[in-house]
């Protein structure tokens, strides 16, 4: 990583700043992989889980006493007032959704979104799961949002641009005759969980800020099978599509690296997109 001239300045980490984008070195790509380790085997643990019939509030304390037993600090409680340890988004739920007195049902699909700090760094990832038997286009909404997210990681390198990674979702996604949601965004992240810049889902190739090593960051597209349209509830958190139509969502903390980027949250157990159950 570009550090010159830093070495004698009581820069904590050493980051530089290029713009508003922070720029991490070694130390913080292995802080990364430790949290994004932990949060990617939180999701694993998960998987067993997701069974009809289960409360949300359940995986919500299973996420909980993991991420604990790990040496974490679970980031989302109590962040901006939120009172839980992930989000859990069923079906028409965009993202943010509360754990609580919600079974899983049948056919439901769901996001389980994970953030875990450790040694002050956040490690920030989700994933679509099934509830038994899942219909057919609920199954393609999630298979194409998996996709958008491998299409936006295949574009990070160095020379690239923010836009181009927004291109690359939006266009592939409403090929699909699906949408990208607008009113959230992936995010810089490391010792402070949602920092500069706005990773946009959406965009045109060549716009926005240059892509540089160093740079650690979230790509976490939302897609609607319906329109692109979202609603915040009454509890201030959870965001609905406006048309209820389905939505799904991934998401993974990527660091960027003199070729490309290194995925700090990939699954260990090789679950990184759950395999959903079928019918018809
Ligand atoms: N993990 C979410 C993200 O991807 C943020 C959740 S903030 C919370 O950025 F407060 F809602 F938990
Ligand atoms: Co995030
Ligand atoms: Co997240």
């Amino acid at each position: 990583m570009t550090q010159q001239g830093l070495a004698d300045l009581n820069v904590p980490e050493r980051v530089l700043r290029t713009s508003q984008i922070k720029v991490h070195g070694e130390e913080g790509f292995e802080g990364m992989r430790r949290a994004g380790k932990i949060a990617a085997e939180c999701l694993d643990m998960l998987a067993a889980h997701v069974q009809p019939g289960v409360l949300t509030d359940e995986l919500d304390r299973l996420a909980r006493e993991f991420t604990l037993d790990h040496g974490a600090t679970p980031a989302c409680l109590f962040y901006r007032g939120y009172p839980k340890t992930v989000c859990i988004s069923p079906n028409h739920v965009v993202c943010h959704g509360i754990p609580g007195e919600r079974y899983l049902r049948e056919g439901d699909i769901l996001n389980i979104d994970v953030t875990v700090i450790v040694d002050g760094w956040h490690g920030d990832t989700s994933r679509m799961y099934g509830v038994g038997d899942v219909p057919p286009r609920a199954r393609r909404l999630v298979d194409v949002t998996f996709e958008a997210l491998q299409r936006g990681l295949a574009v990070v390198k160095p020379g690239a641009r923010f836009g181009d990674i927004g291109a690359a979702i939006q266009i592939y996604v409403e090929a699909q005759r699906c949408s990208v949601v607008r009113d959230f965004c992936g995010h810089g992240l490391g010792q402070v969980f949602h920092d500069s810049p706005n990773v946009l889902h959406f965009g045109r190739k060549g716009e926005g800020e240059l892509i540089k090593p160093g740079m650690l960051f979230t790509i976490e597209p939302m897609v609607n099978l319906g329109k692109p349209q979202v609603k915040v509830l009454s509890d201030g958190w959870t965001a609905v599509t406006r048309d209820k139509s389905l939505s799904a969502q991934f998401e993974h903390s990527v660091g960027v690296t003199e070729s490309g980027c290194e995925i700090f949250t990939l699954s260990p157990a090789g679950l990184d997109k759950p395999p959903i159950q079928g019918l018809g």
